[in-house]
């Protein structure tokens, strides 16, 4: 088009933004992408849309997850359940910066952890995560004190020596580890352990702290313990807490529970633990393509298997199993 046929033409197929033609097929199509990306999990702190994770051993093919949904708003503090093998680790070496997702996207923090270099990851491990692993030995070096544990990650990151000093007793005393202080981890118990390692994995304050069972080989006091250190830190330094756990009586105290299944985010249990009563509401995640995971404690008993027949009402969607004689018409279908 030349320069002199101006004006008016341009406008009509322009779009406000100038560039892209509204009806120019592809252009648009990613345009409209793009704009649902940003949407999804907009000023979540973790968002995770449609994490597929596929490994491949000997030729054969493991999907450890299958499109997993999830946002996690700053200041949360969410435990995540489910079977073994369900992906619950995958989901959390991904978010660790440790693993990468086959398909799908996942950003924390505004961080898109699918498209960082290696510089981006090792800084992004260093100082927008912190973890705790099952096996304490992994978490802390043995040969360090829990004060030089502490400070490792503040040298790596170039912070000076009073600094970290400060902040390690600071974090330590935080944990109730201060007695620790002075102590290699062949010299405290399990659950010291873990609490130092929670000290260090805040050394460089992270905004999102993943656990992975953390409390998987305690005894349940000492889990209590290590547990309610994981709480100081949400409530003390409002970091984001993600912890995997089997343990009920930790998925009993956190507002959040969400349980994976097959790779993704099957239900999510909402509690009002400050209410005394400790009321619970269980919720079946509503997938962007309207996909929703009925839990097998209430689909079996009621025999619904394959498919299930649905009645929608003004209010509500009624679920039923597929029997001639299963009825909900006039019934109660509460
Ligand atoms: N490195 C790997 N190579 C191949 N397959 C893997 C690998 N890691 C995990 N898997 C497989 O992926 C699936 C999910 O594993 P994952 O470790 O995420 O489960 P999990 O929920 O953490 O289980 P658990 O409660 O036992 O820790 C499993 O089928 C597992 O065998
Ligand atoms: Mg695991």
């Amino acid at each position: 088009m030349s320069p002199a046929r101006s004006g008016k033409e341009q406008v009509a197929v322009t779009t406000p933004a100038g560039d892209v033609p509204a009806a120019s097929g592809v252009g648009a199509l990613a345009a409209e992408m793009k704009r649902s990306r940003v949407s999804f999990g907009d000023g979540a702190l973790v968002a995770c849309d449609r994490l597929v994770r596929i490994y491949s051993v000997d030729g054969v093919e493991v999907q450890a997850l299958q499109g997993l949904d999830l946002l996690i708003q700053e200041g949360e503090l969410t435990a995540m359940v489910g079977a073994s093998g369900s992906g619950k680790s995958t989901l959390m070496n991904i978010l660790a910066g440790l693993d990468r997702p086959t398909a799908g996207t996942v950003t924390v923090d505004g961080h898109d952890l699918g498209a960082m270099s290696r510089r981006e990851r090792l800084e992004y491990r260093r100082s927008v995560v912190g973890f705790v692993w099952q096996q304490a030995a992994r978490n802390l070096l043995p040969y360090l004190t829990a004060r030089q544990n502490v400070m490792l990650p503040m040298r790596l990151r170039g912070a000076g020596r009073r600094e970290r000093s400060a902040r390690a007793d600071e974090l330590l005393a935080l944990m109730g580890m201060a007695h620790c202080a002075d102590r290699v981890p062949a010299r405290m118990s399990g659950g010291e352990q873990q609490r130092t390692a929670i000290a260090t994995a805040l050394a460089n304050g992270p905004r999102l702290l993943l656990a992975d069972e953390p409390t998987g080989e305690l005894d349940s006091q000492t889990a209590a313990e290590v547990f309610s250190a994981l709480r100081m830190a949400n409530a003390e330094l409002g970091v984001t807490v993600l912890v995997v756990t089997h343990d009920t009586a930790v998925s009993a105290q956190v507002k959040r529970t969400i349980a994976i299944a097959d790779g993704r985010t099957a239900t999510e249990t909402l509690r009002d633990v400050h209410g005394g009563g400790g009321s619970a509401v269980e919720y079946a995640v509503l997938d962007r393509a309207g996909r929703l995971q009925l839990p097998r404690d209430m689909t079996e008993p009621l025999g619904m298997r394959d498919r299930v027949r649905l009645e929608p009402r003004t209010d509500h969607i009624g679920v039923w199993p597929d029997t001639p004689a299963s009825g909900g018409e006039a019934g109660d279908d509460r």
